[in-house]
């Protein structure tokens, strides 16, 4: 088939005005998207190109592979022409999609807010650790106590006088009492229920108190009680722990000071203090001007709770102690208001993020 014999189908005229049509909306082009319309319109499946192609099947069997030939030249110089416009307004599109996505390296980046352990699970790991080294293991006891251990185990039977000496917050009272634990020394019975001598335990851990409140006592407030027992243990033991204990805390240079006092699970009872850290024992405001600063209460377990809980209270003697974790941060750090610890003021809080261990 002749060109003139194209033209007389008019195939000829469609492909020269489809060639014009196409470059000159070529031309204006200004954006990606544009650019991909106009492939769309043009070389794409349902595109004009695509559409003379399908047209050639109604030509005449002879007239096809010229009219074909005609139809792939116009396609392949389109693709042609197409190609670097293309790609010119694909880069440009990229380019300020970049420019409007810009993410500036050079900013420091956020600073996590590292939150940092209370200031009394501080001193809790800092006795654990001395204590450790000393041969005693970290034992912990449930905070809702029966009125068994909280006192009867502990040789203060009910009715009696000394039972009034804590201000017990009783929860329930179904066929036993049932508090809120009033000391840590509940878990005197309960760890030798559980172990045969030798015993050396401590036990870190929330006491609870019906207690008006003020600068030194707090209704919730925390103990370290300890518990040795062996046979042929003394006072001079307990007097030894305690005050390498204190020297750990408080420096080589503190001394131990034990009073008598009484305590119905211990015999003898004693009260225990540590010249003051802050005065060097010469007396201030944190001493209250006594020079020493009383940490709690310790003694030789009282045979009878021996007894209760099976030892041969002829063969073994024990001590124990109670001190007052609140009490002990207070005198490390000159806190004067036991009060803080349990006040969630983060000012008071972030001043011990430097001295965690
Ligand atoms: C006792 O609780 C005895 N269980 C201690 C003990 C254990 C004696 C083993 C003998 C043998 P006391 O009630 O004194 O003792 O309390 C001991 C310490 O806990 C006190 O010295 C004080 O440091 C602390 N403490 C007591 N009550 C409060 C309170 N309301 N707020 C803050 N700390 C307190």
């Amino acid at each position: 088939m002749t060109t003139d014999q194209i033209e007389q189908h008019g195939l000829s005229e469609e492909i020269e005005s489809a060639r014009s049509g196409a470059l000159a909306g070529l031309a204006s082009l200004t954006d990606f998207d544009a650019a991909e319309a106009w492939e769309r319109q043009w070389l794409g499946p349902k595109g004009t190109v695509t559409l003379l192609l399908r047209g050639l099947g109604k030509l005449p069997k002879e007239e096809r592979p010229i009219a074909g030939r005609a139809t792939q030249t116009l396609r392949a110089e389109l693709e042609a022409a197409f190609a670097p416009v293309r790609d010119r307004l694909h880069a440009a599109a990229l380019d300020a999609q970049l420019a409007s996505e810009a993410i500036d390296i050079t900013l420091p980046g956020r600073v996590p807010s590292m939150g940092i352990a209370h200031p009394v699970s501080q001193m809790i790991d800092e006795l654990i650790e001395i204590w450790a080294h000393l041969g005693f293991q970290a034992v912990f006891g449930p905070e809702v106590e029966s009125g068994r251990y909280n006192f009867d185990l502990l040789n203060i039977p009910k009715d009696h006088p000394a039972r009034d000496v804590w201000d017990t917050i009783i929860v329930d009272t179904p066929s036993e009492e049932i508090v809120l634990r009033t000391h840590t020394s509940p878990m005197q019975a309960r760890t030798m229920e559980r172990l045969k001598p030798p015993v050396r335990v401590i036990v870190p851990g929330k006491a609870f108190r019906f207690e008006a409140q003020d600068a030194s006592h707090e209704w919730m407030f925390t103990q370290l009680e300890g518990l040795a027992v062996d046979e042929h243990l003394t006072m001079a033991d307990l007097k030894g722990v305690l005050q390498e204990m204190a020297r750990q805390l408080f420096g080589p240079e503190r001394r131990v000071r034990f009073r008598c006092d009484f305590f119905p699970f211990v015999e003898p009872g004693v009260d225990f203090s540590v010249d003051c850290a802050i005065c060097n024992g010469k007396g201030c405001r944190v001493c209250k001007h006594t020079g020493w600063l009383e940490m709690g209460g310790a003694g030789m377990v009282h045979p009878k709770v021996l007894e209760g809980v099976g030892y041969d209270s002829e063969k073994y003697t024990g001590f124990a102690f109670g001190l007052g974790i609140d009490r002990i941060i207070m005198m490390k750090y000159g806190v004067d208001d036991v009060r803080a610890f349990a006040a969630n003021d983060l000012r008071f809080l972030r001043q011990f993020a430097n001295v965690a261990i």
